[in-house]
């Protein structure tokens, strides 16, 4: 588990699938999302059963510590230990919890988590260049934009731009 102020990560369960599978399947959610087809749980299930053989690829639930209400799931992974490096990514904030800090709060404990304990030295990601909520939430945790991947992904009949940033170790 992995601790803050209002939120803790947990490890992801086979009782969380189905909750997965609802926002992997929401318009709203899978158009930020590079791959996307309708995903049934017995499929999930192939993916998380994948995914437990997997040392170096975390994916965390967000839930509330008070009442342990799952408010959003946030990754790591793609760590490349000899350049200490690893891609953020697999953001959700559920849509009844936006705009509360907790995409803030996750990505915070998350940078603390590869900086601080994996002693990582760069955390990358990439995002949609017109997910302004996602870009917002990521330069207010200190990611810089260094580059755009032009319409390098296509989706919903178009090709579209997409960002990649990155958050430098903070110098201690
Ligand atoms: C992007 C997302 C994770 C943000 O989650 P959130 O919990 O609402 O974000 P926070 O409340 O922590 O917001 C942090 C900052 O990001 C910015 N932000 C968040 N949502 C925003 C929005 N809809 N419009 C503009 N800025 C926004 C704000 O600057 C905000 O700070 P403020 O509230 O003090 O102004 C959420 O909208 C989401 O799950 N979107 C769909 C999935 C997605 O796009 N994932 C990212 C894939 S790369």
């Amino acid at each position: 588990m992995i601790v803050g102020p209002r939120i803790q990560l947990r490890a992801l369960e086979r009782s969380d699938l189905a909750l997965l599978v609802g926002w992997r399947n929401d318009p709203a959610i899978y158009r930020w999302f590079f791959e996307h087809e309708p995903l049934s749980l017995a499929r999930q299930e192939v993916w998380f059963e994948q995914l437990q053989q997997k040392r170096e690829e975390w994916l965390w639930l967000a839930e509330t510590r008070d009442e342990q209400d799952v408010v959003g799931m946030i990754g790591l992974s793609k760590v490349d230990w000899r350049n200490r490096r690893a891609e953020m990514g697999r953001l959700i904030v559920s849509p009844g919890h936006r705009r509360h800090g907790y995409a803030r709060e996750m990505g915070e404990l998350v940078l603390n988590y590869a900086f601080g304990h994996l002693n990582l030295h760069r955390v990358t990601l990439e995002v949609f260049a017109e997910n302004t909520a996602a870009i917002a939430a990521y330069t207010h945790l200190g990611f810089r934009e260094e580059g755009c991947l032009r319409q390098h992904v296509f989706a919903d009949g178009r090709y579209q731009d997409v960002l990649l940033m990155a958050k430098i170790q903070p110098e201690t």
